[in-house]
């Protein structure tokens, strides 16, 4: 039985840490990317930490005969989606960029792996693990959320990824042979502890964590603090950052339990605990011994006070629970934004 697991987007931040963690895990993990948002770079570095070489298919996710032949050349078992933007200010921006890449790539993807199916060619029974996000609970009526929450969107990349979801469920349903986990994610921060491999953001980063080391790095004077009278302890944003060690590792049990027989599931991916902005801050000066200097800012439109999950699900369904500090978070970042001001460029 091939152990193939096709990553589309997989030399992305969250990918490229899951082909690590699949790989410890006995697959052979093959990357499809377009390189839209990441950098060759990372590969010698993948190869750096696994001693293997790594298997890429270069190409767009959005070209449906030329990802039925990937599937077919590679015999896959199950695909991890990560492939697509992510960028929420972009999104409103600009958002027939979000429904093209992000619901065209999905949509591709999907009846590539139907045509495989369709003609014997699969080894397996359909299997997707797809990421989607905590942002599909828009702005959520209390704390900590549930997989059975309402869900709804603020913005073309949150609207995206609830089309993609409803997209899987009507999928399954009109053909249920089809194995689906969609994990929603809360907040991916860290990186690899080899220092190697790490968040890259090509422009101005819109998360938290990727600023935070941009500023004690110097790259940037301050960090703007959106909010300071919110509703929670300190008055500024809560969020539920989950280690990018653990979210790989969350992947590789939805695998297990897909490949395994298990049925389709939608779980959160998130320690279940909140940080506020400050509390990240004060982690981050404390990890990385150096000041974080800080403004407070006017909340931004869509931000929601607190957001963290009930991970719960995800233990009971798949044995997963997040195991990393908020200190290791803050470590390890730090070690790959020092150790690579520039990221893969430098
Ligand atoms: N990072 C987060 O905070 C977060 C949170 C929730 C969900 N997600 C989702 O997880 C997934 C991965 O996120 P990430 O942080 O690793 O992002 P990333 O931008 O680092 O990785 C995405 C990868 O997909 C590639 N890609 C984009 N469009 C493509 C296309 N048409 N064809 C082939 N490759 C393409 C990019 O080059 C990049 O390597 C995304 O779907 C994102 O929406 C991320």
């Amino acid at each position: 039985m091939s152990t193939t697991i096709l990553l589309t987007g997989g030399a992305g931040y969250i990918g490229s840490h899951t082909l690590i963690a699949l790989h410890e895990a006995g697959y052979q993990p093959v990357i499809l990317d377009n390189f839209s948002n990441s950098h060759p770079a990372v590969l010698e570095r993948l190869e750096r930490i696994t001693g293997q070489p790594v298997r890429v298919e270069r190409g767009d996710v959005l070209e449906t005969p030329w990802v039925e032949a990937v599937l077919r050349r590679h015999q896959p078992v199950g695909v991890v989606h990560f492939a697509g933007d992510k960028a929420v200010g972009e999104s409103v921006a600009n958002p027939l960029k979000y429904f093209h890449n992000n619901i065209g790539g999905a949509v591709s993807l999907l009846r590539a792996m139907a045509a495989v199916h369709a003609d014997g060619t699969a080894p397996a029974a359909p299997t997707l693990v797809f990421s989607s996000s905590a942002t599909v609970y828009g702005d959520p009526a209390s704390v900590p959320i549930t997989e059975d929450f309402p869900r709804s969107h603020t913005n073309p990349y949150g609207h995206s990824k609830l089309v993609i979801e409803d997209m899987l469920t009507a999928l399954r349903t009109a053909s249920p042979v089809w194995r689906v986990g969609v994990l929603r994610y809360f907040n991916p921060v860290g990186a690899h502890p080899s220092g190697l491999i790490g968040e890259d953001p090509a422009d101005i980063p819109n998360n938290l964590m990727p600023y935070v080391t941009q500023v004690a790095v110097g790259q940037r004077p301050y960090l703007n603090v959106y909010g300071n009278d919110y509703p929670t302890p300190d008055g500024t944003g809560v969020r539920d950052y989950i280690h990018v060690q653990d979210l790989a590792a969350g992947h590789v049990a939805a695998l297990q339990a897909l490949l395994g027989g298990s049925e389709s599931f939608t779980v959160n991916l998130g320690t279940g605990h909140g940080h506020s902005v400050l509390e990240v801050v004060k982690a981050f000066e404390a990890a990385s011994g150096r000041p974080v200097p800080y403004a407070f800012a006017p909340r931004r439109a869509g931000d929601v006070a607190q957001c963290y999950a009930d991970a719960a699900l995800a233990k009971r369904l798949l044995g997963w629970e997040a195991r990393h500090t908020l200190h290791e978070m803050c470590a390890d970042a730090w070690r790959w934004q020092s150790g690579n001001p520039n990221g893969y460029r430098g």
